[in-house]
């Protein structure tokens, strides 16, 4: 029988000898981020995916991540470590829905989350991630922006830049907005001293009550840098995991027993044994026409 130590060895000596890099997002499993060439937020995963040298890149995460990464890298061969794993708030818009409601709004700019189809991205003029939208609509030139499809996320990136007339549509996370004002309430009492960290996918009435809101790397990054010892946690469960690991010394507590990504979970390490083998993920393809006209909302995120 193998073992967890024995498939990870196999997996990094496969991806050496195949030149396969692993990008991991920061909600899959610790045995997975041991053998990732790279961790952490949609953000990082678009950086990264523009950069690595490796001809292969397999996505360990979800669907519109694995497509933006082949937008960014047209000429590798790009796998999604399971075939089945896409992000719910992803299928909430289609192309159809979106130039209808632009006819309502003939001169917004229009600013879609990363989690959505990269068709949809053709019908949109500039991408933003959890981590770099404040700062990316706050640059644009337009001060009518029309914000798709995440509400919550929306609703916090208005709050920072009032000047801004954004326009929300309604959608969202179905994992994040499960977390209710009153669990926070209640967790706040139940540990006073620890800071609260949330994900800015929550609903706007956790979100206020929280002192930091970020992206998964944000949360991370926020914990490392701090000097308290105990924090709860407002995002997918697996970073309560992650954080244990990288602080050992601190406490987390998770904010909702129900933040767990399905989709997220779907992959395992014996589905990236599987990949780096030749015999499993699924390979992305997209046609020239749709990777063209996505990369141009894509490239515009990057350039900001
Ligand atoms: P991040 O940009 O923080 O990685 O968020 C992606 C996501 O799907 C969170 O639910
Ligand atoms: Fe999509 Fe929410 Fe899962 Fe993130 S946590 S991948 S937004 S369903």
């Amino acid at each position: 029988m193998k073992t967890t130590k024995t498939i990870q060895d196999d997996i990094l000596r496969l991806k050496r000898e195949n030149d396969i890099c692993i990008l991991a997002h920061a909600y899959e499993s610790q045995d997975i981020w041991e053998i990732a060439d790279y961790v952490g937020d949609s953000y990082g995963l678009s950086l990264k995916a523009s950069k690595a040298d490796q001809k292969t890149i397999l996505l360990c995460g979800v669907r519109f991540m694995a497509e933006t990464v082949k937008i960014l890298s047209p000429q590798k061969s790009v796998l999604l470590s399971h075939p089945s794993a896409g992000c719910p708030m992803a299928q909430q818009m289609t192309v159809e829905q979106l130039n209808d409601l632009k006819k309502s709004y003939p001169d917004y700019t229009v600013a879609a989350y990363i989690n959505t189809t990269s068709e949809l991205k053709t019908a949109c003029d500039v991408c933003v991630t959890s981590a770099s939208a404040v700062k990316i609509i706050r640059s644009l030139e337009n001060s009518d922006i029309l914000f798709i499809p995440d509400c919550n996320l929306g609703a916090w990136v208005s709050k920072q830049i009032p000047e801004k007339n954004i326009q929300l549509v309604k959608g969202g996370c179905p994992v994040h907005t499960r977390i209710s004002a009153q669990e926070t309430e209640q967790i706040r009492r139940l540990h006073p001293n620890a800071m609260l960290l949330v994900h800015p996918e929550c609903l706007p009435e956790v979100t206020i009550q929280a002192d930091y809101v970020g992206s998964t790397t944000g949360i991370m990054d926020y914990v490392k840098n701090s000097s308290e010892n105990e924090f709860i946690i407002g995002t997918e469960n697996s970073i309560v995991q992650h954080l244990q690991f990288a602080c050992p010394d601190k406490h987390f507590y998770a904010l909702s027993k129900n933040c767990i990504c399905s989709d997220m979970k779907l992959t395992t390490l014996m589905d990236v044994y599987r990949c780096v083998h030749g015999t499993g993920g699924e390979e992305i393809h997209l046609s020239d026409d749709v990777m063209s006209k996505a990369r141009r909302c894509i490239d515009t995120m990057l350039k900001y």
